[in-house]
Order: C-alpha cells, then sequence, then structure tokens
C-alpha cells in the first residue's frame, strides 16, 4: 500500500461493476477488495489485497483495515433466485449492506457508494424514468435493492453519513455473461449470430432498453467519489437512449458482416416493455456524460466471445 494515497474498499470486486472500478481507481488510490468468489467474472488479480468473505458475516469487518471511501457493488443480482429464495436475497442484500454501512459509519468514511438497480422502479409509470419516478419493485430483488437504497440514504440523514447512490440501467461490457439478468441478450445474440444462426427475439423486437458500458458507470461513480453536491441523493446512470431490441440484433448482424435475419417468438411473460433513463441529473450535477457507443462496446464483445 502506498502511504500518501487514499483507500478505497470495492466489495463485489471481482464482478463487472467491481472489477472494472478496480481497474480504474488502481493507480490513483490503495484499493481493497472484499468479495466472496461466489459468482466472481474475474480471477483475483495478483497486485490486490483480496478480502475473500460475506458481506453479510460481521465478522468479515474485524479484518478491514480503515479505509477513506467504500463502493458498494456486492449482491445477489439473480432476478429468478430471488424469487425462488427471497429470504437469501434479503439476507445478502439488505442484511449485508446494513452491515457494510455499519461498518462505514464506525470507521466514518469520507463517501460511501451504494450501486442501486433500475429494478428497483418496477413496471414503468412514464418514460425517460427519472430519479422521482415512483418505485414499485416487482421482484424480491428489485424489493431488496431497494429496501437497501432506502437504508443508505437513512443512514446519511440519521447518521451523517456521506453516502450517494448510483442506480444503473442495462450494465454491459467484455465481462458479459450468457445468464446476465440485465444484459444476457446481448451474449444470447452475439452468440448466436456467431454460430451463423438467427437471433431469437421475444415478442415484435420493439421494447426498448437502456444498454450502458460499465465503463461509464464507472465514469458516474468517479464523478460522484468527491463531490459534496452528490451526498445524499441518488443517479440514475444510463446513456439516456432507448434501444429496440430489434435494433441491437441488427446492430450485432451489422457487426458481424453476415447475412442473418432475427427470427420472432412469443413474448415472455412479466416482462418490462419499455425503460430508459433521465440522466439530466447526472448531467447537471456531475457533468456526467456516456463515452463509450453502443457500437463500439458491442464491437469489443463480440471480438471476445468465441
Ligand atoms: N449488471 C447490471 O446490468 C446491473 C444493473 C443495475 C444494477 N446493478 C447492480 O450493480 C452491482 C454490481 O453488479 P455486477 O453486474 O457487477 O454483478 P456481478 O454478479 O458481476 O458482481 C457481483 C460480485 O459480488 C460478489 N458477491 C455476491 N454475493 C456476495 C456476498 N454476499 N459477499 C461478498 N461478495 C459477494 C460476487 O462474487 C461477484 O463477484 C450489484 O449491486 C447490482 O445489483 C447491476
Amino acid at each position: 500500500m502506498e502511504k500518501d494515497l487514499e483507500t478505497i474498499l470495492i466489495t463485489g470486486g471481482l464482478g463487472q461493476i467491481g472489477y472494472h472500478a478496480y481497474s480504474e481507481l488502481k493507480s490513483r488510490y490503495n484499493v481493497i477488495l472484499l468479495d466472496d468468489q461466489s459468482s466472481p467474472k474475474v480471477a483475483p488479480p495478483d497486485d490486490v489485497t483480496l478480502i475473500k468473505g460475506k458481506i453479510q458475516d460481521h465478522k468479515i469487518y474485524e479484518s478491514i483495515p480503515d479505509v477513506d471511501f467504500i463502493l458498494h457493488c456486492a449482491a445477489q443480482i439473480n432476478i429468478n433466485k430471488s424469487v425462488e429464495n427471497p429470504i437469501f436475497d434479503a439476507n445478502v442484500n439488505i442484511l449485508g449492506t446494513i452491515q457494510l454501512l455499519e461498518f462505514a459509519r464506525k470507521i466514518n468514511v469520507e463517501r460511501f457508494i451504494y450501486v442501486s438497480s433500475a429494478a428497483t422502479y418496477g413496471q414503468p409509470q412514464f418514460l425517460p424514468i427519472t430519479e422521482d419516478h415512483p418505485k414499485n419493485p416487482v421482484s424480491p430483488y428489485g424489493m431488496s435493492k431497494y429496501v437497501a437504497e432506502k437504508y443508505v440514504l437513512l443512514y446519511s440523514q440519521l447518521y451523517n453519513l456521506r453516502s450517494s447512490v448510483v442506480l444503473p440501467f442495462n450494465i454491459y461490457s467484455s465481462l458479459q455473461k450468457e445468464n446476465d439478468p440485465y444484459s444476457g441478450v446481448i451474449y444470447k445474440f452475439i452468440k448466436k449470430v456467431k454460430n451463423n444462426e438467427s437471433p431469437i427475439i421475444e415478442d415484435d423486437g420493439k421494447q426498448t432498453r437502456d444498454f450502458v458500458h460499465a465503463m461509464d458507470v464507472v465514469k458516474a461513480i468517479e464523478l460522484i467519489l468527491k463531490n459534496e453536491k452528490a451526498i445524499g441523493r441518488i443517479f440514475n446512470v444510463g446513456t439516456g437512449i432507448k434501444t429496440t431490441i430489434l435494433e441491437l440484433a441488427e446492430l450485432i448482424i451489422s457487426i458481424s458482416g453476415k447475412d442473418i435475419s432475427p427470427k420472432f417468438v412469443e413474448p415472455r411473460k412479466g416482462d418490462i416493455r419499455d425503460s430508459y433513463a433521465s440522466i439530466e441529473l447526472a448531467k447537471e450535477l456531475l457533468g456526467f456524460s456516456p463515452s463509450i457507443k453502443l457500437e463500439e462496446g458491442l464491437t469489443e464483445l463480440y471480438n471476445k466471445i468465441m
């Protein structure tokens, strides 16, 4: 550890957001990763302190030194698993967050950043979704992320914990996996096209999503870290651009240069039809603007997937 650098603890540091944050911040901060390795996207890097443990286990905090910043990414992110086992989901996402908040309060961190989720909004009542959109989660996962978000803001009010919330929409990156609950569709389409098969679109393909690259989420996190105006606030992080699932399929086909057409099948029950973010608050207050175009991010992923 370098003496004059500030220290940041990243929970879920071996996951998609946590690892991208580590890669970006490691030259300017001493980074400590906390991860239970239950669903890592990468192997532990050699040059970092990794604490292997569960956020909901209070004993783990005895082995963590005082840090200046906490970025809380660790979560149970599987929606189906949350429906099957809501108690496990709440244990990790709610109780785990409270344990971490208690640690943050005890050591009086400079800033606590919680990574929430667009799943907290539930079925959109208007578009684009602003931060003051009503929150009616439709899954135990959405509910646990919402309750944890409320706790983070409560700690800000009650204990003056300097906390901020980042609320990403559909994150993707080269660490994408097929079973990703948010952007798994990207991986599935690329796999099909690579195999010279048609990407399969459920419904008419006109449903919309806001796909944001993980590095742009990290960009927003960095803008929040030392911004006093961000304390006690929630920031949607997306691109503000709606992409239809058909456009996504066509873009992937065009990147491949192949002569393939998508295939349409019956819609899935309970799917949210349209979702995209208003990012006006992050633009105004943080000067945030996403840098990675969907075509660029998809090309990177297309070239990586075998
Ligand atoms: N992926 C998305 O599109 C998306 C969108 C919105 C919000 N989010 C939120 O962003 C955060 C990060 O998501 P991600 O895509 O990087 O997920 P991820 O699954 O890639 O990473 C999560 C990491 O947390 C670790 N982990 C899981 N349970 C743990 C526990 N109990 N204790 C310690 N570590 C644990 C896993 O091993 C994994 O390395 C999550 O809080 C998620 O709710 C993700």
